[in-house]
């Protein structure tokens, strides 16, 4: 494998490898197709709660499904197209929470939620759904390819899987692929409700060729902002084993867990990449500080330079062993 792949390259194997089809059809169909709005997303799909921004700390164990008040709007919208009918969630400026908004300094959600995408694609980690931003009805806002209930669950709705296959889910690759995205994007709200498993319930947990679940990342609208990220106590995350002993008792002992190579080469190549994504981000003009940008940097660096799992869990213990 060469070093460094070019972008053609490295665009071409992310678009051919990914989980939710050719992204640039996808994208196109979102960006220019005529979308039918069909209403809102909790009316119309079964199994998904009435939900919420403000929710439980969620550790990876079998749930009872938390049912939230309604913080922001999420409608899903119909693309029909002779050569593929895909739906999408449509998350509108109109509907983000604006007491949340003002709490973190944020101008809007919906750009967090475009950025998070790009992030995902850069380091080819491939969880997030195809994600743009689009003007529907006059209205603006974040649109993602969404993910049928028939394939896919989020996370709080996985009561019939066994022990043995949550201990698979809990070390699987995704999920370990799932904390990095997360550490590198300041995203303190990994709750149940913000990330869907392959799972159908007749059928159960669903696993690939490899014997591996599959994770998918949704919800990135408060994501970016260190200063947030480092001082809520809304800290979320399914993961919290690769970083501390001990989560259930939330008196956590930093644990060192090293990144396994293939993930760890998949963030040095996009780190190498810098200027791609610089350029892709200052493309979309998100809603995301300089200091915030340049602090995403230095987490990425960090995970490089230490190869192991980092949150701010064991951040100062990983500094104090490893430096
Ligand atoms: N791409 C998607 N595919 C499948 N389901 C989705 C997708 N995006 C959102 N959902 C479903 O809609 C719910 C709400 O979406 P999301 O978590 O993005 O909104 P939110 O900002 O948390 O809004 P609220 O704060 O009101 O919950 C999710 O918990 C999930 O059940
Ligand atoms: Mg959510």
């Amino acid at each position: 494998m060469p070093e460094t792949l070019t972008p053609v390259e490295y665009e071409r194997q992310d678009n051919q490898e990914s989980r939710f089809g050719d992204h640039a059809e996808i994208l196109e169909l979102m960006n220019h197709g005529e979308p039918r709005i069909l209403g809102r997303i909790e009316d119309i799909v079964p199994l998904v709660n009435a939900h919420s921004n403000v929710v439980e700390l969620a550790e990876l164990s079998k749930h009872q499904p938390i049912v939230g008040e309604r913080v922001n709007k999420a409608e899903l919208v119909f693309f029909n197209d002779p050569k593929q009918q895909i739906f999408g969630v449509f998350k509108p400026f109109d509907g983000e929470n604006e007491e949340i908004r003002g709490f973190i300094g944020y101008q809007n959600f919906y750009t967090h939620e475009h950025a998070a995408y790009l992030v995902s694609q850069h380091f080819g980690f491939d969880l997030v759904p195809p994600t743009t931003v689009r003007i529907i009805n006059g209205r603006v806002g974040a649109l993602q390819l969404f993910m049928l209930p028939d394939e896919f669950q989020t996370g709080e709705n996985l009561a019939s899987v066994s022990d043995d296959e949550w201990e698979n889910l809990k070390n699987s690759d995704d999920m370990m692929k799932l904390h990095l995205f997360d550490y590198i994007l300041a995203n303190p709200d990994r709750a149940q409700e913000n990330y869907l498993v392959k799972y159908n319930k007749n059928s159960g947990l669903s696993l690939d060729e490899g014997n591996q679940p599959q994770i998918i990342a949704i919800d990135h609208g408060v994501a970016f902002s260190q200063h947030y990220y480092n001082n809520t106590e809304n800290f979320k995350g399914p993961y919290f084993h690769l970083t501390v002993a001990d989560q259930q008792s939330k008196k956590s002992t930093p644990t060192l867990t090293p990144i396994p190579e293939q993930l760890l080469d998949k963030i040095d190549q996009g780190q190498k990449r810098k200027d791609e994504l610089t350029a892709k981000l200052a493309a979309i003009n998100p809603d995301i500080a300089e200091h915030d940008l340049d602090a995403l940097w230095d987490r990425i660096s960090d995970l490089v330079k230490y190869g192991h799992f980092i949150d701010r869990n064991n951040r100062v213990a990983i500094h104090d062993k490893l430096a």
